[in-house]
């Protein structure tokens, strides 16, 4: 595995601010796509995916309140994304900073042998533009709901996937959602110990043929 530790100096997305469909035409059109094209992708749409999954859309109380719901705002999720083939990104693994609309990149090199194993042979989980891995940290829930912090966290991967499927749909896009994986080898790619954070959701997004 091209497992090279970058130097990690942050890359800032540019603000999201593309429109799409309504969200009755996102919710109404929107299909599990496991078929993609060889395109490019702009930053722009990236930026717009990645604002929708998990970005600030307020500030409150003194904390940054995300586009997902999340149990006593607690925001359990780092967002990784594996960059396929985005403009003015190198391949490799980032991960998304919501309070900057930033990315830090965390390994360089091409992942698709490894996500398509760690994915059980589904090719399509690294056959779009840029593959999102949803990464939950148990502690920052289950400090304040104990064992039930857990269902919590499984429903705030649902929200957030839900996010990328209708953005997705709205830009043209097509996705789907993963959940069948090795947890082990999910979390070898993004560097996660599997105890303390996890890889809960896979979702591949590109251009639909
Ligand atoms: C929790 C969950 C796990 C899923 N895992 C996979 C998966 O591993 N591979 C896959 O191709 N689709 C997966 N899907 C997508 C479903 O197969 C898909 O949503 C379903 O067939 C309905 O089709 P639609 O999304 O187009 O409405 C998953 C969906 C959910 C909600």
């Amino acid at each position: 595995m091209p497992n090279r530790v970058v130097q990690k100096s942050p890359i800032k997305l540019p603000k999201p601010r593309l429109k799409g469909l309504t969200v009755e035409d996102a919710i109404a059109n929107r299909r599990s796509i496991r078929s993609f094209r060889d395109k490019e992708m702009p930053l722009e749409t990236l930026s717009q995916l990645l604002f929708a999954a998990y970005g600030v859309t307020a500030h409150k109380w003194g904390i940054d309140l995300h586009a997902a719901p999340s149990a006593g705002a607690l925001y359990p999720f780092e967002i990784y994304i594996y960059v396929r083939k985005v403009k003015g990104l190198r391949r490799g693994i980032y991960r998304y900073v919501p309070h900057d609309h930033e990315l830090i990149p965390i390994f360089y090199g091409d992942f698709d042998r490894e996500v398509i194993r760690a994915c059980l042979g589904q090719d399509y989980a690294a056959g779009g533009n840029v593959t999102f891995i949803l990464v939950a940290v148990f502690s920052r829930t289950t400090r304040k709901y104990g064992e039930r912090g857990y269902r919590y966290i499984y429903m705030e991967a649902g929200h957030i996937s839900q996010n990328i499927y209708l953005e997705a749909t709205s830009l043209g896009l097509g996705t789907v959602a993963i959940g069948a994986f090795y947890d082990d080898l999910m979390n070898q790619i993004v560097g996660v110990d599997g105890s303390t954070a996890s890889v809960i959701y896979v979702q591949p997004v590109g251009y639909p043929h």
